[in-house]
């Protein structure tokens, strides 16, 4: 049992860290003003490698692991949410299912220029009529010749409008339910795809959500990722991880709320000495460090699991769910630190209560990772 991190995971804390600080946070309140995201800082991002991560030099990434890759999520996420899950969905979502499944050709074609930060990745899984029974989904692709001809919809698109990639689900045979999906690779100047509504959100709003439609979308079949039938299965396994790039983006929430709420509560005097020496702040500040370190521990170990090749299904749906609650717990207590300030846009603490809260919807509800959870320990 070892409880230290590598001298790699350490630099990338460090690096990412500093790059969070100097180059997203300045912007980051702006940003969630105007919903503006910022192509510049993912390139940035490639600069410096944080786009492909957990992938091999040969497919354009750095060739680290999954605990690097959290580590990255969470520190970005201290000073933005948005940045962190651009990262997230664009790593766990879109590189992912490629690496795993995709050809020796998929990867270069498709994974490489996503690793290198040249492509932005997307995913589309949900639709209007189904969001927690994802088997439910509607859009179809059928066969025609060489191509598959893709027509729904996906809506709550992350990286929607700015992705070039797609890692999309639709049925291929309604008769055979779940092992009737199947998974294609959608480029998003392929004829019949298009962005949908843009999505105008309570939080993480500098990261663009968006649906996306498929009319008469004509994709080659060389496109299909895994065979046919195989779809649903990619899909879950692929969010098998996701959750818990979830669970690093809300680590990194509800630390950057602790730090915020700290500064303050030992600079604000009320009754005659800093609040932080207050009971029942120096509390509050305790309990919160506490959460953070219990989910932090928890997603690590999912992303050390993944990182070995160790089963990590279960671990990565608890890590989301309890770090998605410590989030959302967090970040209220440091507007409640905070008092009215903390109510205010002249502090960061409201920003962190609005992204906290989408950490406990997607990626699967709070209630879909219970599902997963007891599903797994009473099978
Ligand atoms: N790994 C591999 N296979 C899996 C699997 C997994 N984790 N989970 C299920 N399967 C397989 C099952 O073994 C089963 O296969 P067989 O038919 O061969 O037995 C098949 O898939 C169907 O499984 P279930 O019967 O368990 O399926 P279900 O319909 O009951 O659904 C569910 C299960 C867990 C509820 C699933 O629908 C689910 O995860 N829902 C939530 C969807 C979700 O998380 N959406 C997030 C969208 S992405 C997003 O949010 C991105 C973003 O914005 C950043």
């Amino acid at each position: 049992m070892n409880f230290k991190l590598s001298e790699e995971h350490e630099m990338i804390r460090k690096m990412v860290r500093d790059f969070a600080r100097n180059e997203v946070a300045p912007t980051a309140a702006e940003r969630d003003e105007e919903e503006r995201f910022d192509r510049e800082i993912f390139n940035k991002m490639a600069e410096l490698g944080l786009t492909g991560i957990p992938w091999p030099e040969e497919y354009g990434g750095i060739g680290s692991d999954y605990l690097a890759y959290c580590i990255a999520v969470e520190e970005l996420s201290r000073v933005c949410a948005s940045t962190g899950v651009t990262l997230s969905a664009h790593t766990s979502l879109a590189g992912w299912p490629i690496y795993k499944f995709g050809s020796e050709e998929q990867k270069q074609k498709f994974l490489r220029p996503m690793a290198l930060g040249e492509k932005i990745g997307g995913y589309g899984l949900t639709e209007p009529g189904s969001g927690s029974d994802a088997g439910g989904m509607k859009t179809t692709a059928r066969r025609d010749g060489d191509e598959f001809i893709l027509n729904g919809s996906k809506i709550f698109i992350t990286n929607g409008g700015i992705a070039d990639i797609y890692v999309v689900f639709a049925v291929t045979d309604a008769a055979q339910k779940h092992k009737g999906t199947s998974a294609f690779i959608v480029e998003s100047d392929t004829p019949g795809f298009s962005v949908g509504k843009k999505e105008k959100k309570l939080g993480i709003r500098s990261s663009p959500t968006t649906e996306i439609i498929f009319e008469d979308c004509r994709v080659p079949a060389a496109n299909m990722l895994g065979a046919e039938g195989e779809g649903f299965k990619i899909a879950m396994m692929t969010l098998d991880g996701g959750r818990n790039g979830i669970a690093a983006q809300a680590v990194g929430i509800a630390q950057g709320a602790l730090d915020a709420a700290t500064d303050y509560a030992k600079e604000r005097v009320q009754f005659g000495k800093p609040i932080a020496q207050q009971q029942g702040v120096g509390f509050k500040l305790a309990d919160m460090a506490t959460s953070i370190e219990a989910a932090r521990l928890l997603t690590y170990q999912a992303a050390w699991l993944e990182s070995e090749g160790l089963p990590y299904g279960k671990e990565s749906a608890m890590s989301k769910l309890f770090a998605g609650d410590t989030a959302m717990k967090v970040t209220t207590e440091a507007v409640q630190i905070f008092g009215g300030y903390g109510y205010t846009k002249d502090y960061p603490v409201e920003r962190y209560m609005r992204d906290a809260k989408i950490t406990q919807i997607y990626e699967g509800t709070q209630e879909i990772q219970r599902l997963v959870i007891s599903r797994m320990i009473t099978k």
